[in-house]
């Protein structure tokens, strides 16, 4: 047996996805729960969803899903964040590949808010904790809550993100914005959806994964391989065909 397929032998067990019906039946995203734990089963499974959106164009941006991700950890990286809020910046977007039909690009051009950010952090839950999770689950929710409180910043979204904030609820009312400032993970929130805005250069220089491995290796709750084979894993799937 293979060090990769030994791996795959000790990895945590299958993701639960107990809001699957759900979220298809509020949004018509097609997501079979077996669909879930095909992609989301292990840390293998997970990074290869991730390289999913290397071939998907961030409609409507001058980057891929893939590279979107990666500047966006790069400039959490960049910002001396914590390992968590690097890997929540890496994978904060991780619920729209999960989705069945991503060919159709963005689903806020067919009117959809496909609750990625639900999705996402629903799924990496068996993998990381609340201070990933959260930041992610948070992220849509801090663009309502800047939105509403720093002056300018809406002007400043791009088209796809005020397509989707008003779809996502536009503008929070007062108890909304208080509400969300006692989030136990508001301000890590904050911070993601600022690198998550400015994460769409056409012309940034591109990143590697490999840098950003480590972050996630040290974030996992319950590591069941070294850095070192995770990053044999990622290699493997990397060369493998899609
Ligand atoms: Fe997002
Ligand atoms: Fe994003």
């Amino acid at each position: 047996m293979s060090t990769v397929d030994s791996l795959r032998c000790h990895q945590p067990a299958m993701f639960r996805c107990d809001h699957d019906v759900v979220v298809n039946a509020s949004n018509g995203v097609s997501l079979s729960p077996g669909s879930v734990r095909r992609t989301f089963g292990s840390v293998r499974a997970l990074l290869s969803c991730l390289r999913r959106g290397r071939s998907l164009r961030y409609s409507g941006e001058p980057v891929t899903q893939w590279e979107h991700s990666l500047q966006t950890a790069a400039l959490a990286l960049q910002a001396g964040a914590s390992v968590h809020l690097v890997t929540a910046a890496l994978l904060h977007d991780i619920g729209h590949l999960v989705a069945a039909d991503t060919a159709m690009g963005t689903p806020t051009l067919q009117g959809i808010d496909d609750r990625h950010e639900q999705r996402g952090a629903h799924l990496l839950g068996e993998l990381f904790g609340e201070a990933v999770t959260a930041p992610i689950r948070l992220h849509v929710v801090a663009k309502r809550f800047l939105v509403t409180t720093a002056p300018g910043y809406g002007d400043r979204l791009s088209e796809d993100s005020r397509r989707s904030l008003a779809l996502q609820g536009g503008p929070m009312n007062p108890t909304e914005v208080d509400a969300f400032r006692k989030q136990r993970h508001a301000e890590d929130a904050l911070r993601l959806r600022c690198w998550d805005d400015i994460a769409k250069d056409g012309s940034a220089p591109p990143q590697r994964v490999e840098r950003f491995l480590p972050a996630l290796h040290a974030a996992l709750r319950d590591p069941v391989m070294s850095c070192d084979d995770l990053m044999t894993v990622w290699r493997s799937i990397e060369t493998t065909p899609t």
